[in-house]
This record gives structure tokens, sequence and C-alpha cells, in this order.
């Protein structure tokens, strides 16, 4: 698809359609009379009342060039930010590829032509054109597209440019991480995906090492073995480093690790068969890491980034780890293996102590690490835990300008009772109530006191159903809030 930045006068520009966005207290004022008749029209006889993403669709406006106008509710203006704008953005893909339009065309004036809007816009274009139908053969699934989107602006600026490109760049990456997301465990291995990760290094010039399971033993990461080895896939840990070019001397260094359970089956303590298809997504934490090094390494942030994504898959098998197992971690700490589904934080802990030791500053890790985060905050809100306020508060802040909602919750050391073990130093489960927070306190001792954050995104990283500026299946939380903290640093 591609995007451009132009400065053609709204009744000039020749596109399948033409989008305006409306709000409820104003009409466009840079449409021409006529279609400005026609909208005031519409919202007197009541068929359009420009709230926050409702539509119309006029064909052959007068006065314009575009065979189509399609004007998108605003709701309020002054509620108007740049989430509304890059749902806005999606609807209208969404609206207008299913006609067979090819080419659509915005006009923005005053605000929401500002480099915020305009980057809003090029992701929410992007992430709404993405479609979970890889798999599917008829073609009829895959003959209507967008080709050409521009984006018309009363001033072209290289700010604007830049812009532009940093939404496309970045939607790309999600893109990228939702196809990963989507792909059915027995394509996606843990061994595919560090094909992905090398062919994502070469393509983008990345550093990539990969610890294979022999490797794994040597250092010791007893804890992410015992998830691996009731699978025939061998497990890897992927390593993706992005060294800046410019400020070499930042002394800070960001690690990134993401979950990456290929299928979890739960193992012994195996789940339920219904709704278990799903858990081919237990590796959406892995690859929003990959996503956001795919980013950033075309953004190029001051800091320098690596990516940590342990793979695994964690199956039932006569050689699968049982209940009452006791592991050593990396760390050194031993963990008794109470319930095998609890498998994405004995990968982490491994993980992260590795990230550590290879000289992490500041880690984020993202995990479909528990039910019970969806229990807490349904599928709107990515759980937050941290060891330190000001790496907490930095997240926060990049997810609430990348438009993915975040919510914090508590760290207190009351909760690492639950977690004790008659016979190791830990154990895997904390018991019925409070899953997600137990989880991420499991997570702490393996940062050695590194200023962390994790995010469970179990329940934001799949959309059961679809929006109307969104495909369902899986959302690419959080490879936006990865590349705004990287790049804001
Ligand atoms: N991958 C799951 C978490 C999950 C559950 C994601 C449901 C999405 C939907 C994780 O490995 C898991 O199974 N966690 C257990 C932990 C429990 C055994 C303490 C859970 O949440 O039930
Ligand atoms: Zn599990
Ligand atoms: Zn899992």
């Amino acid at each position: 698809m591609e995007l451009i930045l132009s400065t053609t006068p709204a009744a000039e520009i020749e596109a399948g359609a033409l989008v305006v966005i409306c709000f409820e207290d104003e009409t466009p004022p840079f449409l021409n009379d006529e279609a400005r008749a026609a909208l005031t029209a519409a919202r007197e006889e009541g068929e359009f009342d420009a709230k926050p993403l409702s539509t119309m669709l006029w064909h052959r406006p007068a006065g314009l060039k575009a065979q189509r106008l399609l004007a998108v509710g605003g709701g309020p203006r002054a509620k108007f930010d740049t989430d509304q704008m890059r749902k806005i953005a999606g609807l209208a893909v969404r609206t207008l590829k299913p006609k067979g339009i090819k080419d659509l065309a915005f006009r923005v004036e005053g605000d929401l032509a500002a480099e915020a809007m305009i980057e809003a816009l090029a992701e929410g274009v992007i992430l709404g054109d993405y479609e979970p139908n890889k798999h599917q053969t008829d073609p009829k699934k895959h003959d209507k597209r967008v080709e050409n989107v521009r984006f018309s602006v009363p001033e072209e600026s290289i700010a604007l440019i830049e812009a532009l490109r940093r939404g496309r760049t970045t939607g790309e990456a999600q893109n990228y991480t939702r196809i990963l997301a989507n792909e059915p465990a027995n394509l996606l291995t843990p061994l595919k995906l560090v094909e992905e990760a090398r062919t994502l290094a070469a393509e983008f010039g990345l550093e990539c090492e990969i610890l294979d399971e022999a490797r794994m033993r040597q250092l010791g990461m007893g804890a992410l073995l015992g998830v691996a080895q009731g699978s025939a896939e061998p497990p890897a840990l992927i390593v993706l480093r992005y060294v800046p070019q410019e400020a070499p001397d930042c002394p800070d260094h960001l690690a990134l690790v993401g979950k990456g359970v290929t299928f979890d089956t739960g193992g012994v303590s195996i789940k339920p068969s219904e709704g278990m298809e799903k858990m081919k997504y237990d590796m959406s934490g892995a690859a929003a890491v990959l996503g956001a090094m795919r980013a950033l390494a075309q953004l190029k942030p001051r800091i320098p980034v690596t990516a940590y994504a342990p793979c695994v898959e964690n199956m039932v098998s006569s050689r699968a780890q049982r209940p009452g197992d006791i592991v050593t971690s990396y760390l050194g700490k031993t963990i008794e293996v109470l319930n095998t589904d609890a498998e994405g934080r004995l990968i982490l802990a491994d993980a992260l102590t590795y990230a550590v030791r290879q000289g992490a500053t500041h880690l984020v890790d993202a995990a479909t690490l528990t039910g019970a985060i969806a229990v807490a905050l349904a599928h709107l809100r990515v759980g937050v835990f941290s060891n330190d306020k000001t790496l907490e508060n930095r997240v926060l802040k990049a997810s609430e300008a990348a438009g993915e909602r975040m919510w914090p919750l508590p760290m207190d050391d009351d909760y690492n009772d639950y977690l004790k073990s008659a016979f190791a130093d830990l154990a895997n489960i904390g018991g019925r109530w409070g899953g997600a927070i137990t989880a991420a306190k499991f997570l702490e001792p393996f940062v050695e006191g590194k200023p962390w954050v994790h995010l469970d995104i179990a329940g934001t990283a799949w959309l059961d159903e679809g929006k109307p500026f969104l495909a369902k299946g899986p959302s690419g939380v959080p490879v936006r809030s990865f590349v705004r903290l990287a790049m804001e640093w």
C-alpha cells in the first residue's frame, strides 16, 4: 500500500473516495458549498449525527473530483485525539475496501494536520488493512486491495513526511506481529520463529544470536528447559540487537523480553479442549518484541535495544515435566512446578536473568501470562507490574501516547507469601486469588533488582470480535508502546 502526502485541495482530489472527518459541532470548512449542503441536509434529516465512528457515503458528490465522499464522525471536537484519528483511518479502510475502492484520500486541516495526527492516520490505515486471511485460498478473499492512500494537508513539510513514515513503519511492524501471532502452531514452531528472527535481522540490519538447547543446558536454564522437554520441537532463545550509530555512549540499555510459547496445551496440567486452539497466540509477547525490533531498526532510537524471546512448545508427552518436579533456574533459585500450565513465568524467568547478565539496565517484558488478568481488566487494558516507579511511568506515558490502554496493579511483597514452596525456593503458582499479581511477583527476583516492567497481555493480545476499524484476531499489542518507549528515551 502506498501512502502519499499531498497538498491538493479537497475539491481537486481525484480518488475512489475522499474521506473527511465531521465533528458534532461543525461541518468541514474546507469542503465546497455543494458537499457542505449535502452534509448539512444529512444531519438535518437525522441520517448522520457525526458521533464517533458513524459514517455516511455519497456517490458522485457534486463539485468534487473524487468519485465518492465518505464523512466519518469525530464526535465532539474538544474530545478528539490521536486515538480517534487512528480508529477513523482504520474504519475508512475497512468501510471502503470491501466496495473494491483502490485509492482513497483523507483531507485534514488545522489541528488535524499536526504531525501526531498524520502519524496516527498512517498507523490506522495500515492496521485497518490487515486481514487474518493468509491461509484462505479463495481468491475472492484477496482481490479487494487498497493500493493508494493520500493524505491531503494545507502545507507539506519534512516533519509531516517523517510523521507519515513513522506511522507507516510502526503500523507495518504491528501487522507483522499480528501475522506471527495468528500462525498456527504446526506452521510456527520455536525453530520457525528463529528463522523469522534471522530473516528480520538480515533484512533490517539487526544482530541476531540464537541460544540452542545445548547452550541453554550449558548455562543452566533449567526452568526454560523443563517446559521444553515435553515437546519434540527443540526450544530456542532468540536474541536480536539494535545498536545505535548515533549516541553510542548512551549509558542505558533497554531489553524487551517476550513470551514465546508457540502452543500451550497446559502440559500434564492440561487445559480444557474448548478454546484450546487459541493457545497458538501464546507467543504474542515474542511476536511483539520481534515487531518492535523491526520498527526500531528503521526508526533508529538513540538507546541500544535488545530483544529476548524464549521460545518453546508446552506439550504433553511421556517426557513432559510433571507437577511436583523441581527445576533449577539460570539464576540458581529452585522452583517447584506445581502446575505445568504456569509455564510462561518459567521460561521468562531464565530469559529475564539472561538479559540482565547480558547488560540490560532496564527491562520490559510482554507475556500472555495469566487468564486472571482478563478477570481483572477484561479485554480492554494491559496489566502493568513493576519494581520501579520511574520506568513504570515511562511505559505508561508511552502507552498513553501510543493509544494502547494499560493499567498498573500492585506489587506488595506480602504477595510473595502465596508463592512459598515446601520443598524448593519458590512455587510456580500462587493459589486461586490475584493470579496476575502472583505471576508478576514470581518473575520479580529474576531481574536481580534492575528496573523492570511486566506487561500481562493475555486479555488484550487477541480480539475475539472484530471492530469497525480492526479485524478480529491478534491485536499486535504492545508493539506501539514498545516503539514509543524506545523512541522517546
Ligand atoms: N497462556 C496461559 C495464559 C492464558 C490463559 C492466556 C487464558 C490467555 C487465555 C498461561 O500459560 C496459563 O496457562 N496460565 C495459567 C496460570 C495458572 C495455572 C496459575 C492460567 O492463567 O490459568
Ligand atoms: Zn499455560
Ligand atoms: Zn501460556
